[in-house]
C-alpha cells in the first residue's frame, strides 16, 4: 500500500473514491463542505434525505456526483461531535476497510484532515490512520490452500492543507514503518511452532540484517551458551529437541560512543510447560510466548525503516520448554549467568529463566537503558485484560517515558509496583531465588524476579500477556504489540 499526501483543493482531485466524513448532527467538515459545493449541494440533499445518519462507521456509498472529479463519494460518519478517541477512530478505519476490500478500486482519497482524534495533531492522526490501515489488511494465510482475496486498493491519498502537508507526510511515512515492524510481528507469532524454532527466529533476524549495514546479528549457540554460563536458559531448553539461541541484533544509527537502548525479548516458541505440563485447552496458543522477541524483531524492523541516529541493541532468549526424560524437574537448582543459583519450583515459570541470563549478558554494552518484553504471567491477563500491558521497573524516568509512549502510541502500558515486600515471596530455602512467589501477585513476583538481575542499569519490564495476541475465536492472531510503544519509546529517544 502506498500512502500519497495531497494539499491540492480537495474538489479537483482525480480519484476513484472520495472518502468524506459526516458526524450525527448531519455536519460536513470544511474539505466536505467545498466537495458540497462543488457538486452543487449533492451531498446536503442526500443528508437531508436521511439515507445516513451519521452514526459512527456508518457508510453511504454516492456515484455520478455532479461536477467531481471522483468517481465515488464515500459518506462515513463519524458519531456524535466531538474529538474521537483511538478507540473510536479504529472503528471508524476498520468501516471504512470493510467497504475498501469489497469493491474494485485501486485507489481512494481521505477528505477528512479536519477529523480531530483526541489528544492528536495532523502528524499523529495521520500516524494512527495510516497504522490502522494497513495493520487491518493484515492476514496470514500461508498454510491456506484457499487463499484471501487480494486487496485490489494499492494507493491510499490523505487529502489537507498545505500548512498540514510536512505533518500528515511524517504521520503516515512512521505509521507505515510501524504497521511494517507489527506485521512482522504478527507474521513470526502467527507461524506454527513446528517452524518458528530458535533457530528459525535467528534465521529472520539475520535476514534482516542482510544487505543492512546498520543492522549486525549475532547469535549464540549452546556451546557459547554453556561458555557464558547461561545455566537458567540452557535448563529450559534441555528437555526440547530444539537446540537454543541468544540473538543479538546491533543496531547502529549514531555514533559508536553514544549508549545503545537495548531491547531483550522473551522468546519461548512453544510453552508446554515443560514438566509442570500445562493443562491440554487451548495449549496451542503457547506458540504465541515468543511474541516478546517476535515484538523486539519487529521494532528493529520499524527502526530500520526510519533509520533513526540512535544505537539500539536487540537480544532474542529462545528456547523450547518441552517436558522429556532429559528436561528440567521441579527442585532442580541451576547457576544462572549472574552467579545467583535458582531453585526451579516450577517448569512453566521459564520465561523469567530465559529472561535472567540475557539481562545478565546485557550489562557488557553498558546500556543507557533495557527492556525487556514477555509473555510472562497469566496473572497479568487476570490484572489488566487484553487491552494493557504490564510494566514493571527500577527507575521511574525510563517507567514514564514508556507509559507515556504507550499513550503516544495507542499500545498502553500500566505500572505495578514493585516494592521490596514482595520480594521475600522469592525466599528458597535451599538456592538464592525461587523461581515461583506463590500464587499471590503472579505478574509483580515474577517483575521482582527480574529486577535481581538488572541492578546494574536503567530497567524495565513489560508483560505482554493479555496483548500480544488474540485468544480463542474467530480473530485468534497475533496483534503486533506493543511494536508501536517501543518504536515510540525510540523516537522519543531522537533529540
Ligand atoms: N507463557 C506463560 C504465561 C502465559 C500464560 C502467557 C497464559 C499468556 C497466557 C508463562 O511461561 C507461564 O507459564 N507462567 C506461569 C507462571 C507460574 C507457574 C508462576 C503462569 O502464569 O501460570
Ligand atoms: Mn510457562
Ligand atoms: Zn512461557
Amino acid at each position: 500500500m502506498d500512502f500519497l499526501v495531497n494539499s491540492s483543493s480537495v474538489d479537483t482531485l482525480k480519484t476513484s473514491l472520495l472518502v468524506v466524513t459526516v458526524n450525527e448532527q448531519l455536519q460536513l467538515d470544511s474539505q466536505g463542505q467545498l466537495i458540497d459545493t462543488a457538486c452543487a449541494g449533492a451531498l446536503s440533499a442526500h443528508l437531508k434525505s436521511g439515507d445516513i445518519q451519521g452514526k459512527l462507521g456508518q457508510s453511504l456509498l454516492l456515484h455520478n456526483l455532479p461536477s467531481l472529479a471522483a468517481q465515488r463519494v464515500l459518506l462515513v460518519g463519524t458519531g456524535k461531535d466531538e474529538p474521537l478517541s483511538d478507540r473510536n477512530a479504529r472503528k471508524l478505519v476498520s468501516a471504512l476497510l470493510s467497504i475498501f476490500k469489497n469493491i474494485a478500486i485501486k485507489d481512494a482519497t481521505l477528505a477528512f484532515t479536519d477529523l480531530t482524534l483526541k489528544e492528536r495533531d495532523a502528524y499523529g492522526s495521520a500516524r494512527l490512520i495510516s497504522e490502522c490501515l494497513i495493520d487491518g489488511l493484515y492476514v496470514f494465510d500461508q498454510f491456506k490452500s484457499e487463499k484471501a482475496p487480494v486487496v485490489q486498493l494499492a494507493e491510499i491519498t490523505f487529502s489537507c492543507s498545505a500548512e498540514q502537508q510536512p505533518a500528515v507526510e511524517k504521520g503516515s511515512k512512521e505509521g507505515q514503518a510501524i504497521a511494517q515492524g507489527m506485521a512482522f510481528a504478527r507474521d513470526l507469532g502467527n507461524m506454527p511452532p513446528n517452524i518458528c524454532h530458535p533457530r528459525y527466529l535467528a534465521k529472520q533476524a539475520q535476514h534482516l540484517a542482510k544487505g543492512n549495514k546498520k543492522l549486525d546479528v549475532e547469535v549464540l549457540e549452546e556451546k557459547e551458551l554453556k561458555e557464558l554460563g547461561a545455566g537458567a536458559l540452557l535448563a529450559v531448553a534441555q528437555g526440547s529437541d530444539q537446540p537454543p539461541r541468544m540473538i543479538i541484533m546491533n543496531y547502529q544509527g549514531a555514533k559508536k560512543s553514544a549508549q545503545p537502548y537495548v531491547l531483550v525479548g522473551k522468546g519461548i516458541t512453544f510453552d508446554s510447560g515443560g514438566i509442570s505440563l500445562k493443562p491440554g485447552a487451548g495449549m496451542d496458543e503457547m506458540k504465541y510466548d515468543m511474541g516478546g522477541a517476535a515484538s523486539v524483531l519487529g521494532t528493529m524492523k520499524t527502526l530500520l525503516e526510519l533509520d533513526l541516529p540512535i544505537n539500539v541493541i536487540g537480544v532474542l532468549t529462545c528456547a523450547e520448554n518441552m517436558p522429556s526424560g532429559g528436561a528440567t524437574r521441579p527442585g532442580d537448582i541451576v547457576t544462572t549467568m549472574s552467579g545467583q543459583t535458582v531453585e526451579i519450583l516450577n517448569t512453566d515459570a521459564e520465561g523469567r529463566l530465559v529472561l535472567c541470563d540475557a539481562l545478565t549478558y546485557v550489562k557488557r554494552f553498558k546500556p543507557q537503558a533495557v527492556v525487556n518484553v514477555a509473555t510472562l504471567t497469566g496473572a497479568c491477563i487476570v490484572a489488566l485484560g487484553s487491552n494493557t500491558s504490564g510494566l514493571m521497573g527500577n527507575n521511574p524516568e525510563l517507567v514514564s517515558s514508556l507509559l507515556s509512549a504507550g499513550k503516544q502510541a495507542s499500545d498502553v502500558a500500566w505500572e505495578l509496583p514493585l516494592f521490596d515486600d514482595y520480594q521475600e515471596q522469592l525466599d528458597s530455602p535451599f538456592a538464592d531465588i525461587a523461581n515461583i512467589g506463590g500464587p499471590k501477585a503472579g505478574t509483580i513476583t515474577a517483575g521482582c524476579f527480574l529486577s535481581r538481575f538488572t541492578k546494574d542499569y536503567p530497567w524495565a519490564h513489560l508483560d505482554i500477556a493479555g496483548t500480544a495476541w488474540i485468544s480463542g475465536g474467530k480473530d485468534k492472531g497475533a496483534t503486533g504489540r506493543p511494536v508501536p510503544l517501543l518504536s515510540q519509546y525510540l523516537l522519543d529517544r531522537v533529540q
